[in-house]
C-alpha cells in the first residue's frame, strides 16, 4: 500500500510517497499491544531518520512493522526482554521450547498450563512467559501487586508450533539489526543521537502497574527524557490511548507547554467495549481515539 507522507523542507510543503507494508502477524500477545493501528503511527513517523528506538517495547508491534535496519529496543520486563533475546540468538531454541508445552498442553490443558505458570512464577523464565501469553485467558498476562502472574488459563487452542515457528522466522528478519536490552526507559532514550527517532508507548500511571508488575515509571521523568531528547534533536512520538479517562486527563495535565508540536488522531472514530472478569476485578476499557503526540512540525 502506498500512502502520501508530507514533509516540510525549508517552509515548502512536499508529498512523498512511501511503502507501507501490512504487517499484521503477531508474535506475542501482550497488553496493550498496538498490532492493529502499526501501520498508521509509523506513516507519521519521519522518513529520514537515524537509529530507531523503542523504550517500551512490549510486544514490539511497531518495530516489527517498522522494521528498521537499526535499533535499540527495551522493556522493564526481564522475562519479556529473554524473549526477545531468544527470538535473536536462539530462534530455534524459543520454537522448541514453544512445540514442548504445546505438546503437554494438547494432553492436559489445565495441569499443563498451571504447571508452566508456577514453574515462571518462580523463576520468571522467558520461555514459560512465551507460552503462558499464547495459552492465557484473553491473551492478558497479569501482574499481581506482588509480582505474582496470576491470569487463568484460557479457553481458545493455542497457535500452532509450526505457526510459531514460522512467526519467529518472520520477526527474527524484520528485527535482526535490533539491539535488544532490558533496562529502564530512561537509559534507552539517553542513547538516542541527533536525528534519531524515538517511538514511546508508556503504561498509563493509573492503571498499568498491576499489568506489568511494579516497574518504576512517571510521567513527570518521561516528559523530562523527551525534553532533553528534542533538545538533542531527536524525533520523539508518543503514544497516548483515549481509552482510560481517568488515565487521559493525567496525561494532559502534565504534558509541558511547547513540549509536542503536532497531535495526530490515530484510529478515530472506533468504539469497542470489553470487559474482563477475573478473579472478581473487572478490567474495562472502551477505545476511542489514541492520540499521537510528536515533538516535530508536520501536518495534523
Ligand atoms: C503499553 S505497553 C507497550 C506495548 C507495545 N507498544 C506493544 O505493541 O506491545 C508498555 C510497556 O512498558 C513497560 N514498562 C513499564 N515501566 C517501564 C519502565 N520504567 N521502563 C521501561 N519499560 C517499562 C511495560 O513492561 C510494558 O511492556
Amino acid at each position: 500500500m502506498y500512502q502520501a507522507q508530507l514533509t516540510f523542507d525549508q517552509g515548502e510543503e512536499t508529498a512523498r510517497y512511501v511503502y507501507v507494508s501490512s504487517f499484521k502477524t503477531q508474535l506475542l500477545k501482550w497488553v496493550g499491544n498496538k498490532q492493529r493501528f502499526a501501520n498508521e503511527i509509523i506513516t507519521c513517523f519521519p522518513i529520514d531518520h537515524g537509529t530507531y528506538h523503542e523504550p517500551f517495547l512490549g510486544s514490539g508491534a511497531i518495530l516489527g512493522t517498522l522494521a528498521p535496519k537499526r535499533a535499540i529496543a527495551s522493556d522493564a520486563c526481564k522475562p519479556l526482554m529473554g524473549i526477545w533475546r531468544l527470538l535473536h540468538d536462539e530462534p530455534d531454541r524459543l520454537a522448541l521450547s514453544y512445540r514442548r508445552r504445546w505438546d503437554e498442553f494438547m494432553e492436559d490443558r489445565e495441569a499443563t498450563y498451571e504447571r508452566v505458570k508456577e514453574r515462571f512464577n518462580q523463576n520468571h523464565n522467558a520461555e514459560d512467559l512465551f507460552f503462558l501469553a499464547r495459552s492465557c485467558y484473553a491473551g492478558i498476562i497479569r501482574f499481581r501487586k506482588d509480582g505474582y502472574m496470576s491470569t487463568p488459563v484460557g479457553p481458545h487452542r493455542p497457535i500452532t508450533p509450526e505457526s510459531v515457528e514460522n512467526r519467529i522466522r518472520i520477526w527474527r528478519k524484520r528485527t535482526v539489526g535490533t539491539d535488544f536490552r532490558c533496562q529502564d526507559f530512561a537509559e534507552t532514550m539517553q542513547l538516542a543521537k541527533a536525528g534519531d527517532l524515538i517511538y514511546c508507548d508508556p503504561p498509563y500511571a493509573d492503571t498499568q502497574a498491576i499489568l506489568y508488575g511494579a516497574q518504576v515509571f512517571s510521567l513527570g521523568r518521561l516528559y523530562s527524557e523527551i525534553a532533553a531528547a528534542k533538545e538533542r534533536g531527536v524525533f520523539v512520538a508518543l503514544s497516548i490511548d483515549g481509552e482510560k479517562r481517568s488515565g487521559r486527563k493525567e496525561i494532559d495535565v502534565g504534558i509541558p507547554d511547547g513540549l509536542f508540536e503536532t497531535e495526530k488522531q490515530i484510529n478515530c472514530g472506533r468504539s469497542m467495549l470489553r470487559r474482563l472478569q477475573m478473579e472478581g476485578q473487572t478490567l474495562e476499557s472502551e477505545l476511542v481515539a489514541d492520540r499521537l503526540l510528536l515533538t516535530w512540525a508536520a501536518k495534523a
